[in-house]
């Protein structure tokens, strides 16, 4: 690859998303599990989650929201995928390269990447390293996952919180100075914690949801006060928190804690449930399209996840450009055509 080394920062310069035509509301989970639209209102914020037919797979949701992302891109070159999900959808292959090969980019590096619902962030963090190893001159890094699939069918608990769908970004070879440009972005993990949230083999995924709210606070507290810190600023300079969306009453105490008030939160898990590593770029996507997120804000993105994960980094949000009319792509089936 070619360029300034100087001009090596990673800049965040198109986006897409992609749901699942299916919305499947509180009042349907009431008649399968024993369970109120009241308690899961309170408790977290869910009134709505999108939920894929069977048909519809990972790769499925990843390609077109990656397509949308392209779009707005303007169709120019990226050399590398980064597919971060936890619902891939066979153990081998990988699916980042069937992504790449269904968007028409076979020869590109391709990989899937497993950090839970941190995985977004963690594959930002590893497309800037691609740009700045000169690997690539831009990325797209996209975050899909059929959460739906791995509750118990009859796990209240569980299956009110979790959806599907997928969200994806273009980082493009920048400047530092520009609006887009990612700072340091801070990660982390405790393996000591892995029970707290884990799918055996073979087996429906298991939650202690107590601790892991207390954690997931904890972790995304201290993760996006140390990118903000790191990126020369302070909480108080922070326009919007874009935290991942696993529980409003978790991003609630994250904005509490770090003084950033609710309308400077993006909340968007009402209609989309916990999408997993889709859920910041959903948000952001979601937060452009309502306007509560425009060019020019200090954004903080942080999340949590199983492992345990986090991390956090920080962006002057850019204008981004709708691919035609809309960033989103509602999708229903296969998308083989793609
Ligand atoms: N409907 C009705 N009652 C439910 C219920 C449901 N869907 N799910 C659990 N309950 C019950 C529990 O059985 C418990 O009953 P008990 O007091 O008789 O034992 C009661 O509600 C309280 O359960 P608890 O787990 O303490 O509730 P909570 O306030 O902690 O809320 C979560 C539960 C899961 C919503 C919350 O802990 C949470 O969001 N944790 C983080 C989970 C998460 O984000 N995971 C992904 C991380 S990326």
């Amino acid at each position: 690859m070619t360029g300034d080394p100087g001009e090596r920062a990673a800049v965040l310069c198109a986006l897409g998303a992609a749901l699942p035509v299916r919305s499947e509301s509180n009042a349907e989970l009431c008649t399968v599990l024993d369970t109120s639209d009241a308690w899961i209102r309170t408790r977290t914020g869910i009134a709505h989650r999108r939920i894929a037919d069977p048909a519809t797979s990972t790769a499925d949701l990843a390609t077109h929201a990656a397509a949308q992302a392209l779009t707005s891109w303007k169709a120019r070159p990226v050399q590398a995928l980064i597919l971060a999900t936890t619902t891939p959808d066979a153990q081998i292959p990988a699916t980042a390269p069937a992504v790449a090969a269904r968007l028409n980019l076979t020869g590109i590096a391709a990989f899937d990447l497993a950090a839970a619902c941190t995985g977004f962030l963690y594959a930002l963090a590893a497309a800037a390293g691609l740009i700045a190893s000169r690997t690539a001159d831009a990325v797209l890094v996209i975050g899909a996952d059929r959460m739906s699939l791995l509750p118990a069918p009859g796990d209240r608990t569980t299956r009110p919180l979790f959806a599907d769908g997928a969200g994806a970004v273009v980082l493009r070879r920048g400047s530092a100075t520009e609006a887009g440009a990612l700072g340091p972005v801070v990660l982390g993990s405790d393996g000591t914690h892995g029970d707290l949230l884990a799918v055996p083999h073979g087996g429906h995924l298991r939650m202690q949801g107590p601790p892991l709210f207390r954690h997931a606070v904890d972790r995304m507290c201290a993760a996006s006060t140390h990118a903000v810190r790191l990126a020369g600023r302070r909480p108080e300079d922070v326009d919007r928190l874009v935290p991942h969306q696993a529980n409003a009453r978790i991003t609630a105490a994250v904005g509490r804690r770090l003084g950033i008030g609710a309308d400077r939160q993006v909340d968007t898990i009402e209609h989309t449930g916990n999408t997993s590593a889709a859920s910041i770029p959903l948000a952001l996507a979601q937060a452009t399209v309502q306007g509560t997120l425009r060019a020019g804000h200090r954004t903080v993105l942080t999340a949590f996840g199983a492992g345990l994960t986090w991390g956090a980094t920080t962006l002057r949000w850019p204008a981004i450009q709708p691919a035609g009319h809309h960033l989103f792509h509602t999708i229903q089936g296969s998308a083989r055509d793609q």
